[in-house]
């Protein structure tokens, strides 16, 4: 069985009032997260899945979609993002081990050691 280090989940569901994150480009970005996590040599030690709707898509922009990411470490990172700068919040946060602050969800935190 493999094992991952962290695991991004983009959301990409879609409905008929055209508001949700697959409404705003979630495929293009699950798509975007794959392509930069090969570029970067990461597609083996990430995994990647959609992710049902978490009530998230009415905070977003227009044209952005929910995206969390679990790991490296035990935390789990809400981050707003679109197909442009998806590739900047997975490097900053898988390569520099940093959050990608300007992308982050604020109205949504998880904090599984408390
Ligand atoms: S459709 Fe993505 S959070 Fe609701």
């Amino acid at each position: 069985m493999p094992t991952f280090k962290s695991h991004i989940m983009v959301c990409d569901v879609e409905r008929d009032d055209g508001a949700h994150c697959g409404n705003k480009g979630g495929a293009e970005v699950k798509e975007r997260v794959i392509q930069t996590l090969s570029k970067l040599g990461l597609r083996s030690s990430v995994y990647v899945s959609s992710a049902g709707c978490t009530s998230q898509h009415r905070l977003c922009d227009m044209q952005e979609c929910s995206m969390i990411v679990y790991g490296p470490d035990s935390e789990a990172t809400w981050y707003v993002v679109n197909s442009e700068n998806v590739e900047g919040v997975i490097e900053k946060h898988l390569v520099q081990g940093e959050k990608s602050e300007d992308h982050i969800n604020e109205g949504m935190r998880i904090d599984l050691e408390s």
